[in-house]
């Protein structure tokens, strides 16, 4: 039966109706907090691009897990600055490395929170790429002859997969040492969440989560981390390691394969551009389903709030909401605190 018999806008006449039938509430609990850790003690230092977002100490990161804590925030990820880089990411699986100390301090003095650990190696090498880079200038074979002139070389470096595994598998057995109660690997070499599993069940961890990137792209709106995270690459792109924006059939078999490797939570990321891929994620898999508003999605809301072109707390909400309907039941997100607020 069509209009008049029908009126969608009944239900929409007051706060209260429009309450009782919404389909999707957001919640703090299904918030999760990145966090930027730094050496030093007392330092805040706020993030150019990322107004609001801060590069902390560890001290400071506590305080901040605290507060973020009594707001019903669960949740926590941890990146780290470390203090110095090289070609073997030894900040990423050092005993004493920046997110290690980090992880200890916070879960000594803060309960009941999850502490997750990023795992990735693109903060801990002088490259800044996720994996271990090999040149591949290595002389060409010229003996082709003239006339087969050989085509030009198409990359002069490669990041290996398979030696970039162990370096993951150790950063993240280091992780669980320090007590990070969740292992998040964000570096999409092939076989990690495999080989992260073994090294952690290995090590005695085998209670220890893995929420795997299993869906990550290779995304502009990536930039402003990299400058929280100062793990710009110094050369080349994360084209080769990261997911082509235009593959969603693809997406699924990385999650697939991520899933059979052993992940106990899966990501896509970024959001909002991506909302489809979260739909078509949640319809095809059962496992808790984390998807991750970016640093450029939250820089966008920002800049064009701070213009007063839009609303800010309304697109904030809004940006969070329609990730959650489009089927993801945790949210990385930078909003996490102020989210927290307003709904409180
Ligand atoms: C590390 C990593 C990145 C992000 C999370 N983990 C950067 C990248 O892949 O270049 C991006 C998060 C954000 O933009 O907020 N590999």
């Amino acid at each position: 039966m069509a209009f008049p018999a029908n009126r969608l806008r009944r239900l929409r006449r007051t706060e209260t109706l429009r309450t009782l039938v919404r389909e999707t509430r957001l919640t703090p609990e299904s918030f999760i907090y990145p966090l930027f850790i730094c050496p030093g003690s007392g330092i805040r230092k706020e993030v150019g691009s990322m107004p609001g977002v801060f590069n902390l100490s560890i001290d400071e990161a506590v305080k901040e897990v605290r507060a973020a804590r009594s707001l019903g925030v669960l949740s926590v990820i941890l990146f780290g600055l470390p203090e110095k880089k090289d070609e073997v990411a030894t900040g990423a699986w050092a005993e004493n490395g920046i997110v290690q100390k980090a992880a200890r301090a916070i879960k000594s003095e803060v309960r009941d929170v999850v502490v997750m650990g990023d795992v990735c190696l693109c903060e801990y090498m002088s490259h800044g790429h996720c994996g271990v880079v090999k040149a591949n200038n290595e002389a060409e074979p010229q003996s082709l002859g003239a006339a087969a002139a050989a085509p030009p070389a198409t990359t002069e470096y490669e990041i290996v997969n398979d030696a970039s595994l162990e370096l993951l598998a150790r950063t993240s057995v280091s992780l669980a040492r320090a007590g990070v109660d969740v292992i998040a690997p964000s570096d999409m070499m092939d076989g990690r969440v495999g080989a992260i599993r073994t090294a952690l069940d290995e090590a005695g961890f085998e209670n220890t989560p893995i929420l795997a990137y299993a869906a990550k792209f290779a995304s502009g709106f990536y930039g402003p981390f990299r400058e929280a995270a100062d793990s710009t690459p110094k050369f080349g792109d994360r084209r080769s390691y990261q997911m082509d924006p235009a593959n969603l059939h693809e997406a699924m078999r990385e999650i697939e394969l991520d899933v059979e490797e052993g992940a106990d939570m899966i990501m896509v990321k970024p959001a909002m551009p991506y909302l489809d891929v979260i739909a078509a994620a949640r319809d095809r898999f059962d496992l808790p389903l984390a998807a991750y508003q970016v640093s450029g999605e939250y820089a966008m809301i920002e800049a064009a709030a701070r213009n007063q072109w839009i609303d800010r707390e309304r697109v904030m909400m809004e940006s969070l909401l329609c990730i959650r309907r489009a089927g993801a039941s945790m949210i990385l997100t930078y909003y996490a605190m102020e989210a927290a607020k307003f709904l409180a």
